[in-house]
């Protein structure tokens, strides 16, 4: 048996149901993402990488079904969740035996949204109440159960101080009697990151948790969240379009084009020899330090929108090596509508590249 801690297997999401869950007015429903699969271990930091568009929000909010309602439906696939539990476990986390998200009534999954699978958006100000002190907040989250229902509020702050030291708030108690406008944007993120971590949940999805931050602070509430999940042994899904991050944060990563994973493996791997020709694209768009303008690379053309999704592999149309093919492989690729799985160990990719350029 798999011990992840997450297991999406084959999700696809579309667009466009009634609140029967019927296609809306009769139209065709929209199919955002394609049989997206991957597992999340214990303790891991793995990353979802594309560009805007390719779905990476949408499969992040699939796992605890907060798509928007009626309009988005999970068409396939399974979220396992405690993939890994047995029914001898003693420890409190792993007291839930697996089970599928996609199949949770909306009261069991409530069990879960915040206290086992917790959530980081990308605006933080957002997550917090702006007329209640962050101590009110911090505290609120122990109502739902985080902590046992003994302990003493005066315990519970400390342990509350403990966490902002760890989340490197020198001075907690000017944090704690704060008003959410009172902090700025990074030290906002860091509570947001304290607060999704006292219920001791199994995994944090961090949705492009530092995109609104400059790229400073952003390194510091990046390390903050990898320093405090490594502590308390919490999986961490990371949402990004920035692989600089992917390759100094996480241990394995996917990468999302269109609306489906075109490479997963560990993140050295990936960056050391991608195998598919858009993970190429988005590590030549690195800018290094000394680049200037006319030294930037990026990969010609946009995402397609859904209803522009092409017939074979979906990145055809911006392939450089596609290009480069001769008509026969060329074909091919705008012909087959998924190319086929190249594997090389833990690492693998979909992609026509090994079989014909190598
Ligand atoms: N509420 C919605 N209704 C219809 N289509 C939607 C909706 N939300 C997202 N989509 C479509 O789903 C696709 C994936 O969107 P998603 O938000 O997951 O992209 P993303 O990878 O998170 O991009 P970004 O990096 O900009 O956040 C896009 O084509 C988008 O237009
Ligand atoms: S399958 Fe063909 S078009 Fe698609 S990424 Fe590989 S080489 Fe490019
Ligand atoms: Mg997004």
């Amino acid at each position: 048996m798999s011990n992840a801690v997450l297991s999406v297997k084959d999700v696809s999401v579309a667009f466009g149901f009634d609140k029967n869950g019927n296609p809306r007015d009769g139209k065709q429903p929209l199919q955002v993402t394609d049989r997206v699969s991957f597992d999340i271990f214990p303790g891991e930091f793995f990353a979802l990488v594309g560009e805007s568009g390719c779905g990476k929000s949408v499969t992040a909010m699939s796992i605890l079904r907060l798509l928007p309602w009626p309009s988005a439906k999970i068409v396939n696939g399974s979220i396992l969740f405690n993939a890994g539990a047995s029914c001898d476990d003693v420890d409190s986390r792993d007291s839930r035996e697996a089970c599928d998200l996609v199949k949770l009534s909306l009261n069991e999954l409530q069990n879960v949204r915040g206290s086992e699978i917790a959530c980081i958006f990308q605006e933080p100000m957002q997550a917090l109440n702006p007329v209640v002190t962050i101590k009110k907040q911090l505290l609120e989250v122990f109502k739902f159960g985080a902590v046992s229902n003994s302990a003493s509020s005066a315990d519970l702050l400390n342990l509350i101080r403990e966490q902002l030291r760890l989340a490197g708030f020198t001075d907690p108690d000017r944090v704690l009697n704060s008003y959410p406008h009172e902090l700025s944007g990074g030290m906002l993120q860091r509570v947001c990151i304290v607060m999704a971590l006292l219920p001791k949940p199994k995994l944090i999805i961090a949705d492009e948790p530092t995109t609104a931050l400059d790229v400073t602070v952003q390194a510091q509430v990046l390390a903050v969240l990898k320093e405090m999940a490594e502590k308390t042994g919490t999986a961490v899904l990371l949402i990004t379009h920035n692989m600089g991050i992917v390759s100094q944060y996480a241990h394995r990563v996917a990468v999302m084009y269109a609306g489906r994973i075109v490479e997963e493996g560990p993140v050295r791997e990936v960056i050391n020899h991608p195998m598919h020709p858009y993970t190429q694209g988005l590590l030549a768009a690195i800018p290094e330090s000394h680049s200037d303008l006319r030294t930037l690379v990026s990969i010609p053309g946009s995402v397609p929108h859904p209803k522009d999704f092409a017939k074979g592999c979906r990145f055809a149309d911006r392939c450089c090596k596609c290009a480069q093919a001769s008509a026969g492989v060329r074909e091919k690729c705008l012909s087959t509508e998924l190319p086929p799985k190249m594997v090389e160990a833990n690492h693998f990719a979909y992609c026509f590249l090994q079989s014909f350029f190598a």
